[in-house]
């Protein structure tokens, strides 16, 4: 459940930052709580956890921008995983890969435009008897050809 401060609010935010300063390697499970909490790590977050740990606001940037999961816009209503794995690509999960991007107009670690879906990489969802696997919010699907996925998001 997402906090209900606005993405702007730099006390709550703050607060999250201090709450988990003395943490080893503090800066991970901050940015994790602030994700956790908004959804995505917004850049108004940056200067505030440089603040907090000492550290420079590029060095906060660069662990932000350096792993991928971490946000750095608001994520979609729904999100899309697409299993990368071995198994899923040798039964077509490429051109399933190639088709989403396309139908959805958007890479990985995007969302589109409407705001209806995020694009995530998965590396196996355990379905892997059941190749390509795709995984929409909570539920995993298998043996997804490009037509049953268009049904899957409409
Ligand atoms: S490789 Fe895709 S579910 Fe395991």
């Amino acid at each position: 459940m997402k906090g209900e401060f606005a993405t702007t609010d730099e006390a709550a935010i703050r607060a999250l930052a201090e709450a988990r300063k003395q943490e080893p390697g503090a800066l991970l499970p901050i940015l994790h709580a602030i994700q956790d909490e908004l959804g995505y790590v917004p850049e108004a977050a940056v200067p505030i956890v440089a603040d907090v740990l000492n550290l420079s606001r590029a060095e906060v940037h660069g662990v932000v921008s350096f792993y991928h999961l971490f946000r750095t816009a608001p994520p979609g209503r729904h999100t899309l995983y697409l299993c990368r794995a071995e198994a899923c690509q040798s039964m077509g999960a490429r051109a399933l890969e190639a088709y989403v991007r396309d139908k959805l107009n958007v890479d990985f670690h995007e969302t589109t435009a409407d705001g209806r879906f995020s694009l995530e990489p998965v590396y196996c969802l355990g379905n892997c008897a059941c190749s390509p696997a795709v995984m929409i919010d909570e539920t995993v699907h298998g043996r997804v050809t490009p037509e049953r996925l268009d049904e899957l998001l409409s």
